[in-house]
């Protein structure tokens, strides 16, 4: 066992405009792992996160709301706890970029740099909104592509043709925001000397653990000329404004990485057995690791290693890059359902199963990892339940019923049990290079020998002979030490089923080494199965509640009549009121946040002209609950609240009462 390790970790601080997915939890989840299989070895592991809470599209999501940054990031942040606590993701600190230590470390960073004379300003042209009056990233411009002319492409790339250019090479290019012509104009940007750190940075790359892909992307970067980094964008922006500037603000990926640190400090102010310097300055013997998705590579292996040198910061010891998530084979969509939210997952299955599930298919590169439904089915069933619960299960019972959950004194094959201890070393290895595929491998290798054995021995059958009493105590304690091991081994990626399978053997807290030392001579209690079977229609109603239906054809909207079956379809449920909002900038909508049983929803009613906001709130009213999520100029509408009356100030509701509660189905 190596020495005591101080060791820091993050995941990529998620962006906060939109809710958590399953590709999300491809890197969350691996973190999670990493740093719990580290603390398991008794090392000193900090693992911080935060939301990425800055840049151009939260702001226009927020004004589209008609809300504050602010209470958009919070909400979503609000979210992604949520997700990541029900997922038993572990953060020491979860903080967030727009916070009082983030703008102090960007502008003492920002400071060193200039002092150094790395940063520069420059006068440059870009597209602008005369309407909205701001300056538009690439990406808000869209127009016809310049080579191979496909329409509706945006002001970066083409998706037909894959050529790149700016948004002045656009024919005909339109403004998203507006949708008037923009133009160019010019406005004195900061830029950071990135051009000047090609020596610092080869350095740095032969000293940091990479993955050999990683060193290979930046070899080609490097090979292609590293190119200055334009750091300030125009206001109006969300972010930290530039000191000594009325109105510029830094790009949100100089204060995003940024925030690792600041989650850090944060951290720090509570604790008293860290410190800031010990991890973050030049000397320190902490390591530093980042987790991250490969497309944010360039961000984490040249820019942020840049600027901490730049600046007087250590550099991380290492950036763990890992491939994109695929579902089914294909990209994640919402019309084939197979773009699920992390909480449509937890409203269907387990979060074991899918932390087993994507550890059985990790390992250290940059590779896509694919989340086969059906395998998914297959395999968690077959390993997890078939495999690993059924030694459990199939000892627990004897000992509990014939021996008053009392094990033996002694192991009958104490050299089948040095075998799991024997895997100890392996198996930890395989996890502290991120193998998780193999180490998922040897483990449930490992199961089938516990299950060989306890084929072999038949407590079943040994049982009816009376004189071989001992021996079904002894078979039985020897199956529930080699689960009891392979437990402890999975403990990093089932750390739910784990500690219920720990309380189960009646003890306080696992540490990796006791694994490799058996439990004898304990009193149990009466063991609960631990994890129950996968159903294929649990799997399927998730990909139906995450399906997006397409547009009903033209044809089909013409019909007058639906049939049964198609009137059947339609979820009608009683909400209640839980909120009422009038929506800024529009004169019919209220914003009505709806309380459907099982959840809350967000839904907008042309009622406004009809109903004093205050007083619906409490009242129950009629929704379409499956109707598909409906993305508005104020929001996304979740469902369709049902009234009758010609309109204007003659609408009703309907309002059901007499013992009806959120959540009911109408009939
Ligand atoms: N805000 C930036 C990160 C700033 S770090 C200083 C960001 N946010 S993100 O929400 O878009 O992504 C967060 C992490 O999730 C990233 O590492 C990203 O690669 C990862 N993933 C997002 N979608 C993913 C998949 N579909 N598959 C696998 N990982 C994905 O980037
Ligand atoms: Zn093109």
């Amino acid at each position: 066992m190596p020495a005591k390790r101080k060791i820091l970790v993050t995941s990529a601080l998620p962006y906060v405009n939109g809710s958590p997915h399953m590709g999300h939890l491809v890197e969350y989840l691996q973190t999670d792992i990493w740093v719990r299989f580290q603390k398991l070895r008794g090392h000193d592991c900090i693992y911080v996160c935060a939301s990425d809470a800055h840049g151009t599209p939260i702001m226009l999501k927020a004004r589209e709301l008609g809300i504050t940054p602010e209470a958009l990031t919070e909400g979503y942040a609000a979210e992604f706890a949520n997700d990541f606590r029900d997922f038993g993701v572990e953060f020491d600190n979860y903080h967030t970029t727009h916070s009082s230590e983030n703008e102090a470390l960007v502008t003492e960073i920002f400071t060193a740099l200039r002092d150094n004379h790395d940063i520069y300003t420059k006068t440059i042209e870009q597209s602008y909104d005369e309407k909205e009056g701001m300056f538009l990233p690439d990406r808000f411009v869209r127009g016809t592509c310049p080579f191979c002319k496909t329409e509706d492409q945006y002001g970066d790339a083409c998706e037909n043709c894959s050529k790149t250019y700016t948004p002045a090479d656009l024919i005909d290019p339109v403004s998203v925001i507006s949708g008037t012509t923009p133009v160019r104009r010019e406005s004195e940007h900061y830029f950071f000397r990135l051009s000047d750190y090609g020596d610092r940075l080869r350095h740095w790359m032969n000293d940091a653990a990479l993955d050999k892909n990683v060193v290979a992307k930046l070899e080609e970067w490097f090979e292609a000329g590293l190119q200055d980094w334009d750091i300030s964008r125009d206001a109006p922006y969300f972010g930290f404004r530039i000191p000594g500037t009325e109105d510029k603000y830094f790009y949100v990926w100089l204060d995003a990485p940024v925030g690792y640190m600041a989650s850090f400090k944060n951290l720090c102010e509570r604790r008293d057995d860290l410190e800031f310097d010990d991890y973050w300055r030049p000397g320190s013997d902490a390591e530093v690791y980042h987790f991250i998705g490969k497309d944010i590579m360039y961000f984490h292996t040249l820019f942020w290693p840049a600027v901490l040198q730049g600046s007087g910061f250590r550099t991380p010891t290492g950036v763990f890059t890992h491939g994109f998530l695929t579902v089914n084979g294909q990209k994640m969509s919402k019309s084939r359902g197979t773009f699920i939210k992390a909480r449509t997952y937890l409203d269907n299955l387990n979060p074991s199963f899918l932390r087993y599930y994507y550890a059985a298919k990790l390992g250290p590169t940059i590779e896509d990892i694919d989340l086969n439904l059906d395998d998914f089915i297959a395999r968690v069933n077959s390993d997890l339940v078939g495999k690993l619960i059924n030694i459990a299960s199939r000892c627990a019972g004897f000992i509990s019923k014939r021996f008053d959950g009392r094990l033996a004194e002694s192991l009958p094959d104490a050299t089948l049990f040095n075998e799991f201890a024997g895997a100890s070393e392996t198996i930890a290895t395989h996890y502290e290079r991120r193998e998780y595929s193999k180490a998922i491998r040897l483990i449930m290798a490992l199961a089938d020998r516990a299950n060989r054995y306890i084929d072999d021995n038949k407590p079943w059958v040994i049982i009816k002979d009376e004189d071989r009493l001992g021996d079904v105590q002894l078979v039985c304690t020897q199956g529930l030490n080699m689960f009891r091991s392979l437990m402890i081994y999975l403990s990093p990626v089932i750390p739910a089923v784990a500690e219920d399978a720990r309380t189960f053997l009646s003890e306080d807290r696992w540490l990796w080494k006791d694994a490799s030392s058996p439990l004898l001579d304990a009193t149990l209690p009466k063991f609960k199965p631990l994890l129950t079977r996968v159903e294929p229609d649990q799997v399927q109603r998730m990909v139906e509640q995450s399906r997006e239906s397409t547009p009903v054809p033209e044809a089909a909207s013409k019909n007058q009549t639906i049939s049964i079956d198609e009137f059947t379809k339609v979820d009608l449920r009683i909400a209640r009121i839980e909120k009422a909002e009038a929506v800024d900038g529009a004169d019919k909508l209220l914003a009505l946040t709806l309380d459907v049983g099982d959840a809350t929803r967000q839904v907008f009613a042309g009622i406004k002209a009809a109903y004093d906001a205050q007083s619906l709130v409490g009242k129950y009213v009629v929704v379409v609950a499956n109707l598909a999520p409906r993305k508005m100029r104020f929001g996304v509408s979740e469902g369709m609240v049902l009234a009758a009356g010609p309109g204007g100030e003659d609408i009703f509701l309907l309002s059901p009462d007499d013992g009806a509660e959120p959540g009911m189905r109408v009939k």
